[in-house]
């Protein structure tokens, strides 16, 4: 179905662009690196596997992973977000830190990477999950992995805060399901499906009771 446009930008990425409209107040989680890692990260990749890699973060920004891969080893990490201010937080002195700011459909990735990832931000493009995943595909060398984690909405306490949002809201409530089925349609292998509500373990598997979820694909 074809997204409604109103002039340049399309009407769900306008109600993107209308979350972060405050681009001066930037609000950025500090969780501390190893929580990071052993909570979430090592559900779908163990940390040896960053280096030498090269890493596209798409909505890198605010993202707290930057740390977690240039301090593991990557090659190159490129970091994008349609809002060039969100990435200023993030930036760092470092010459593999390559910025890439724009809408990940339409800027140029300058060689196939090994990895893209995205946290917390496919849960923003679901009406626009087929142009991303088609883009995300063409980013990634075959044999690369694309990476996400979103909230999970089986999860009655992951439903209850959708509806508490307030204000501009792009996420939609949608199905793991359907969206892995998304990347499988575009020539990915499903390597993980995984719920969890990270600061408990025993949740991990568990779709009613993990907030959230990852998602690891493998280009075919
Ligand atoms: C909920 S935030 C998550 C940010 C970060 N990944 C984190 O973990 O905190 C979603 C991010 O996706 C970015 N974004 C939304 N649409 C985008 C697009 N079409 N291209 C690139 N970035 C986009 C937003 O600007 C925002 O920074």
């Amino acid at each position: 179905m074809a997204i409604p446009h109103d002039g340049d930008v399309d009407r769900h990425t306008q109600i993107i662009l209308n979350r972060y409209a405050d681009r001066d107040n930037i609000k950025l989680l500090h969780t501390a690196p190893n929580v990071l890692i052993e909570r979430y990260l090592a559900k779908v990749m163990a940390v040896d596997e960053i280096a030498g890699k090269t890493i596209l973060e798409l909505g890198a920004g605010g993202s707290q992973y930057v740390p977690i891969f240039l301090g593991n080893g990557c090659k190159r990490y490129y970091a994008n977000d349609i809002i060039p201010e969100r990435l200023n937080v993030v930036r760092r002195d470092d010459p593999r830190f390559v910025e890439k700011p724009g809408d990940f459909r339409n800027i140029a990735v300058p060689e196939p990477v090994d990895i893209v990832f995205a946290n917390l931000t496919m849960m923003f493009l679901q009406p626009l999950l087929n142009e991303f995943v088609v883009r995300i595909r063409e980013s990634l060398k075959v044999g690369g992995s694309f990476l996400s984690y979103d909230a999970n909405y089986f999860c009655p306490l992951s439903i209850y805060r959708h509806f508490r949002t307030r204000g501009a809201n792009p996420g939609r409530v949608f199905s793991p399901f359907r969206y892995a089925r998304a990347f499988q349609r575009n020539g990915f292998e499903i390597e993980r499906l995984v719920p969890l509500t990270a600061a408990y373990n025993w949740t991990t598997g568990n779709w009613l009771f993990g907030t959230s979820f990852w998602l690891r694909a493998r280009k075919l």
